[in-house]
């Protein structure tokens, strides 16, 4: 599959990752029917502002739906390809709800794959996660070690990717699976570590680290995964993981130094307990996605941060809903 004139449906289109995909596959003259159940995990506002941008084109059609209850066979009779992306993420609170995430990761890829096989969908992009991997047993990691995942989170991605390999060898849909490593920059979810950091540092109360702050991750910028993204829509691929990561592990420590220095904050830093379900390091060998999806992360993180922090001080400038 390559070009425009594809039309394919982005599910979880108001989320982080999905706005931002939706919007660059807007530019590229793709049609999208973009899905999404505006799920209570974080604000409706925010989901809604990340939307704008994406409503304003002609050949963007937006279906408010959840994937366990919508007419899936109607929507997939009118797509090329599928971008899979609405999920329950999160890898801590995993633990105590583990019924949203069998609900909306597990039998909402299943309910969906059922249906791209009967249409014989040309691509399904499945959004999956390093989170698979757990504490990985060698890094850089490669997309062939054993997934041992630490979390019931990355236990959910696991099943999902193995329900991607039953579906396409079973039905021969081409399947991609992803794993994004932990992205960051403009729209982060609130959840998430920096959007925390920043919004705490901007408004100068404290932040708090779990566990020590040794702990490392391949930080990977949300405009680098969504170029994966596209290429791996693009390319013909049969049945591929592939690591969508930057390559380039830093400790917590060290971005909060450079968050620091950026936001010339002086916020108190506080400890609590290492949470459970979180990896030691994460560290993707991207050697995969260079081949087949000349995928080059570049943005370097003093770069991606800064983009970060300016959606931020923007978005704080505006009323908060
Ligand atoms: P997000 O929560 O911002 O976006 C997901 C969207 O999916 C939300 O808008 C939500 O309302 C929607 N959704 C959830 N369940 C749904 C359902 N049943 N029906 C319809 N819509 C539903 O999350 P994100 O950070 O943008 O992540 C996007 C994808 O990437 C997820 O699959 C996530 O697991 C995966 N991922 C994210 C990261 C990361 O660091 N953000 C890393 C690895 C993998
Ligand atoms: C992220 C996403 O949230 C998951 O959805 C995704 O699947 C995963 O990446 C992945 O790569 O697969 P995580 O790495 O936990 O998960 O990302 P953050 O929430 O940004 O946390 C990064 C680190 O900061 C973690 O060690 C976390 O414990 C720590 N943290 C987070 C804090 O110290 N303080 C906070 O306030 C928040």
């Amino acid at each position: 599959m390559t070009g425009s004139h594809l039309k394919v449906l982005l599910t979880g289109i108001a989320g982080f990752i999905g706005s931002t995909l939706s919007e660059r596959l807007l530019e590229s003259g793709y049609e999208i029917i973009g899905l999404d159940s505006f799920t209570p995990y974080y604000s409706k506002e925010q989901k809604l502002s990340n939307l704008q941008r994406s409503l304003r084109y002609k050949d963007c059609e937006f279906i408010e739906g959840d994937l366990l209850e919508v007419d899936l066979a109607v929507l997939l009779g009118r797509v090329d390809a599928v971008l899979h992306l609405a999920a329950q993420p999160g890898v801590r609170p995993s633990w105590s709800q583990f019924n949203v995430y069998v609900q909306n990761n597990i039998l909402a890829t299943k309910r969906l794959l059922d249906e791209a096989a009967k249409v014989g969908i040309q691509k399904f992009v499945f959004a999956s996660s390093s989170s698979v991997y757990g504490d990985a047993e060698s890094y850089p990691t490669i997309e062939g070690v054993s997934p041992k995942p630490v979390s019931p989170y990355g236990v959910t991605k696991d099943t999902c990717e193995k329900l991607c390999h039953v579906y396409h060898k079973t039905y021969s849909i081409p399947v991609a699976m992803l794993r994004f490593f932990t992205v960051y920059g403009p729209r982060q979810r609130p959840d998430m570590a920096f959007h925390n950091f920043i919004e705490s540092m901007l408004a100068g109360k404290r932040i708090t680290i779990y566990g020590d702050g040794n702990q490392m991750r391949d930080f990977t910028y949300v405009g680098d995964i969504v170029e994966g993204i596209v290429s791996a829509l693009e390319t013909d691929l049969e049945e591929e993981a592939l690591n969508l990561g930057s390559g380039r592990p830093v400790r917590l420590m060290d971005v909060i130094k450079i968050l620091q220095t950026q936001t010339a904050s002086k916020s108190e830093i506080v400890y609590a307990e290492k949470q459970k379900g979180d990896a030691t390091k994460t560290f993707a060998d991207i050697r995969k996605a260079e081949t087949l999806l000349d995928f080059h992360p570049d943005t370097g993180l003093n770069e991606g941060l800064a983009a970060q922090i300016a959606w931020h001080r923007e978005r704080l400038r505006r009323p908060q809903g």
